[in-house]
């Protein structure tokens, strides 16, 4: 990709991954990434805004082949999607400073071997000047790792907020231009990434709304024209309350399983509760994280292998337990041959998730009547509890 101006002598630079389809060897890509960088001529002092993934490093070399000078890196998070090409540029730019919090440069030492005397350490709200540009830092820790920061550059209202905003795309979009695509993509980004920082999400959101801000530029992603759309979509992402949302995680052996969870998903939508299944042999994980940004209840629906859950229920369960979604209510159904000890395996697995538990209903073989009224008073007691909790439908993008 080439690089594209976006104000005059700023510049975003990068790559898109079109092909990467996994990220950390565990979170699907279905729209690939990008790794976002930017370059920022002030007229005194020239600035390089994060890096690219080392496999990418190729093409910002060559996006940087004219440029002369790098007075200073900045890396807004040690992680090496947007770091692991520091050394590359220190090498190409021997006089080139880094620029991070004092966690970030411990953690490129630590990951990258960057020598000690090439950092600047900036602590937050400390300013650099470029000459007619500032680079203003904002300390925006945890999202998702200690060391991460924001810049604020004030002469152009402009944030370069890092993974903080991201979306898992790669584009030729310059600007965010289809905002359902985008928004599906950064809500599956938060969920994967973002959840369980939730509390420090919102001080940061809080921090952050103190700047004017006409452009955000995340380090995955398209850049935000309109801040309002990805701050508006945060705040109801991080909101304490959840929507009108059951969440199924399942799978099945035989057909029992199946039958009670599409038993409970009839009783549930007959009641007002929305439902999401999740059939865990051929679901896509990240789809199961987005819903449960918003899901009030999660019921695990397992069959019984050894005594034990299904090992896909362990997964999506543990899952789930890291992720530390906002639900409020769990149950367990599912079906076994002749014993089974999975409600207190799965109970075992999800020590974070803060829920009241519903009666589990398990049955031995295939579900008869006396299972699918356990089933229908299940669905009851959510709805109920959701009813009560005035917990909103989903809406589509705001
Ligand atoms: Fe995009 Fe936390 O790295």
């Amino acid at each position: 990709m080439i690089s594209r101006t976006i104000r005059e002598n700023i510049y975003a630079l990068g790559a898109q991954h079109w092909d990467r389809r996994l990220f950390d060897a565990l979170i699907p890509l279905p729209d690939g990434t990008s790794y976002n960088a930017y370059l920022i001529h002030g007229s005194e002092k020239t600035a390089l805004l994060d890096t690219v993934d080392p496999s990418q490093v190729d093409t910002l070399l060559e996006q940087l082949r004219e440029v002369e000078h790098i007075d200073y890196i900045v890396s807004h998070h040690a992680e090496q999607d947007h770091a692991g090409a520091i050394p590359h540029v220190l090498e190409k730019y021997p006089q080139a400073k880094v620029i991070a919090s004092p966690k970030g440069k411990t953690l490129l030492i630590d990951h990258l071997c960057i020598d000690d005397e090439r950092f600047i350490t900036v602590e937050d709200d400390e300013r650099i000047t470029l000459g007619n540009r500032t680079l203003q830092f904002v300390h925006t820790p945890w999202v998702h790792w200690p060391e991460t920061i924001c810049t604020y550059v004030p002469e152009e209202r402009m944030l370069f907020t890092c993974d903080f905003f991201g979306s898992h795309i790669a584009s030729t979009d310059l600007y965010v231009t289809d905002r359902a695509r985008v928004y599906e993509a950064a809500k599956r980004y938060y969920a994967e990434i973002m959840m369980p920082f939730r509390g420090t999400i919102e001080r940061n959101i809080e921090k952050l709304s103190k700047f004017a801000i006409d452009i955000i530029a995340p380090s995955h992603g398209s850049i935000y024209g309109d801040p309002a759309f990805i701050m508006g979509a945060y705040k109801d992402w991080i909101a304490e309350k959840p929507k009108n949302l059951a969440v199924i995680p399942y799978t099945s052996m035989h057909g029992s399983t199946k039958t009670m969870v599409e038993h409970l998903t009839s009783a549930l939508a007959k009641r007002g509760v929305g439902v999401r299944q999740f059939e865990l042999s051929v679901t896509d994980l990240g789809k199961l994280a987005i819903s449960l940004v918003d899901a009030a209840t999660i019921i695990i629906g397992t069959p019984t292998v050894h005594v034990a859950p299904h090992p896909a229920i362990f997964y999506a369960s543990y899952l789930a337990n890291a992720l530390r979604p906002k639900l409020k209510y769990a149950s367990i159904i599912g079906s076994y041959g002749w014993s089974s000890k999975a409600v207190e395996r799965i109970a075992g697995l999800i020590p974070n998730l803060k829920v009241e538990l519903f009666e589990p209903v398990l049955c031995k073989g295939y579900p008869r009547e006396n299972t699918f009224e356990k089933l229908d008073t299940l669905a009851e007691g959510v709805a109920e509890k959701h009813r009560f909790g005035g917990y909103a439908d989903i809406m589509g993008v705001c």
